[in-house]
C-alpha cells in the first residue's frame, strides 16, 4: 500500500481534462462487444475498473484491442454471442463491471463465475440476482448474496416488467442488458430517474428504447429484445464525478481559479453542481455542446464563501458518487449542511456513509450521523479552522481516499490516507493532476 500526504495548499490555478466518464466507458466495452463489427472508442477511461471489464470481455470472446494513441477498438460478437469463459472472471473492485455482466450473462446458456477483490466481494448482488432470476437465469453465491457469483444463463430468456425497489443504474442497465438477448419487450420501472447512459448508448447502437415519464414520478424504459447491435464510434466525456475534486479543492483553498474542460454533463450526474450552486459556488458553464450522444462543457470554478444547505433524498440519485467531497465541502461552509436519503452510501465501496463520518470526526469536524443522513457543522468562513493531522483508512474506496485528499488541502495540519492505490480504480494520474494544479500531495515517507 502507498500512503498519501496532502499537505495544506496554495491558491489551485489552471486548465485540466480529468479522465474519461467511468460509467460510460463500461457500458461502450459491453456494447461493443455485443455489436456486429467494429466499434471505436477515444478518452475510454483506463483505469482498474475499466480494463477488468476489457479483461472479462475477451475472455468471454470479445476483440479488444488498444492503438497507440489511445483509441481503443472493439470486435463485437453479437448479441447472445459471446462465448462460454474458461476461468473465473476478477472483476476487481468494480461493482457497475459485475453487476451489468451479470446482466449480460443472463441471456448466455452457459456458466459465468465472477469474483472480486475483498470490498466488491461485501457488497449486495441479490439487487441483480431477483430481477435477472424472473427472466430466467440462475445463481449460486456466498451467503447474503455476495461473491463469487455463478450465473447459469438462461436458454430461453423471459422478457419481464421490473419495478425497482432501489435506485440504481446498475439493477436497471442489468435487467436492459438480460433483455437484449431476450425475445419480445424488457421494461424497467424507476421510481427515481438515474444516470441513462445505458438507455441512451443501447439507442446509439441501434437498439429500440422507449422512454415514457410516469404521472407519479420517474420513468419507464423499454427495450424491444433480440435488435442487431451495430458497431459505432463513442466518445466518451470527462467523468464529472472525477472533476467533483478539483471542483471543490477550487472552491475551498483560498485564491483559486480552475478551468474543467470537456467534463460530461448527463443532468442525471450533475446534482453536485445544482447543490454546490445553491451553497453560494461560483461555478460557471462554457462552451455546453452534444459529444458522442451526452452533453459536454467546460466548469470553471473560483473559490467561494459556502453557505449551509438542506439536501434532498429526491437529489441522491443524481449525485449519488459525490456525497464524500460534498461533506468535505460541507464542513467548510457557513452554518449546517443537512444531507438526506443517503441509505445506499452503506453499500458502496465501502460504507461511505460511516467512513465520512468517522474521517471527519477525527480531522475535528462536528456532524450528526443517522442510518441514512448526515448534518455536518461547518465552520464557515470566520476564524474557525479544520485542525486535520490525521491518518484516514481508505478501506479500498477511491472516493473515500480522493475527498480526505481535498481535505488535507485545506484543513490546518496535513491529512494521511493509508493507501492511495486504489485511486486508480476511477482515477489514474489523480495526484499529478492536482499537484499540477498546486496541491501538494505525496507519498508517505516511502509509505
Ligand atoms: C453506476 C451507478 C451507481 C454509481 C456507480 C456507477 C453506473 O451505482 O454509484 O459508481 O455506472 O451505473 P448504483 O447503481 O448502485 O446506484
Amino acid at each position: 500500500m502507498t500512503a498519501l500526504k496532502s499537505s495544506p495548499a496554495g491558491p489551485l490555478s489552471g486548465t485540466i481534462a480529468v479522465p474519461g466518464d467511468k460509467s460510460i466507458s463500461h457500458r461502450a466495452l459491453m456494447l461493443g462487444a455485443l455489436a456486429v463489427g467494429e466499434t471505436r472508442i477515444s478518452g475510454l477511461l483506463e483505469s482498474e475498473d475499466v480494463l477488468a471489464t476489457a479483461a472479462a470481455l475477451k475472455s468471454l470472446g470479445a476483440d479488444i484491442e488498444r492503438e497507440d494513441d489511445g483509441t481503443w477498438r472493439v470486435f463485437g460478437r453479437g448479441v447472445g454471442g459471446l462465448a462460454e469463459p474458461a476461468s473465473v472472471l476478477d472483476m476487481g473492485n468494480s461493482g457497475t463491471a459485475v453487476r451489468l455482466l451479470m446482466g449480460v450473462m443472463a441471456g448466455h446458456p452457459f456458466k459465468t463465475t465472477f469474483a472480486g477483490d475483498a470490498s466488491l466481494s461485501s457488497r449486495p448482488m441479490e439487487r441483480v440476482m431477483t430481477p435477472l432470476r424472473l427472466m430466467g437465469a440462475q445463481f449460486s453465491s456466498r451467503d447474503g448474496g455476495r461473491l463469487p457469483v455463478t450465473v447459469s444463463g438462461a436458454a430461453s430468456p423471459i422478457p419481464v416488467t421490473y419495478e425497482l425497489p432501489v435506485a440504481s443504474a446498475q439493477v436497471k442497465s442489468a435487467v436492459l442488458l438480460a433483455g437484449l438477448n431476450t425475445p419480445g419487450r424488457t421494461s424497467v420501472i424507476e421510481p427515481e430517474p438515474t444516470r441513462d447512459h445505458s438507455e441512451r448508448m443501447l439507442a446509439h447502437f441501434g437498439a429500440e428504447v422507449v422512454i415514457e415519464d410516469r404521472t407519479e414520478g420517474g420513468r419507464i424504459i423499454t427495450l424491444t429484445g433480440q435488435p442487431e447491435l451495430t458497431g459505432h464510434d463513442i466518445i466518451v466525456p470527462g467523468d464529472f464525478s472525477s472533476a467533483a475534486f478539483p471542483m471543490v479543492a477550487a472552491l475551498l483553498v483560498p485564491s483559486s481559479r480552475v478551468e474543467l474542460t470537456g467534463v460530461g454533463l448527463n443532468p442525471l450526474r450533475t446534482g453536485l453542481l445544482q447543490t454546490l450552486v445553491e451553497m453560494g459556488a461560483a461555478i460557471t458553464i462554457g462552451n455546453k455542446r452534444p459529444e458522442g450522444g451526452e452533453p459536454v462543457g467546460d466548469l470553471t470554478v473560483q473559490t467561494s464563501a459556502l453557505k449551509g444547505i438542506t439536501v434532498a433524498a429526491d437529489r441522491a440519485p443524481s449525485m449519488i458518487d459525490e456525497y464524500p467531497v460534498l461533506a468535505v465541502a460541507a464542513a467548510f461552509a457557513e452554518g449546517e449542511t443537512r444531507l438526506e436519503g443517503l441509505g445506499e452510501l452503506r453499500v458502496k465501496e465501502s460504507d461511505r456513509l460511516a467512513a465520512i463520518a468517522k474521517g471527519l470526526r477525527a480531522a475535528g469536524v462536528e456532524l450528526a450521523e443517522t442510518e441514512d443522513s448526515l448534518t455536518i457543522r461547518g465552520v464557515g468562513g470566520g476564524m474557525k479552522s479544520i485542525p486535520g493531522g490525521v491518518r484516514i483508512e481508505a478501506n479500498l474506496d477511491h472516493r473515500i481516499a480522493m475527498a480526505f485528499l481535498v481535505l488535507g488541502m485545506v484543513a490546518d495540519a496535513a491529512i494521511e490516507i493509508d493507501d492511495g492505490a486504489t485511486i486508480n480504480t476511477s482515477f489514474p494520474g489523480f495526484t499529478g493532476l492536482m499537484n499540477g494544479l498546486g496541491a501538494n500531495i505525496e507519498p508517505e515517507n516511502g509509505g
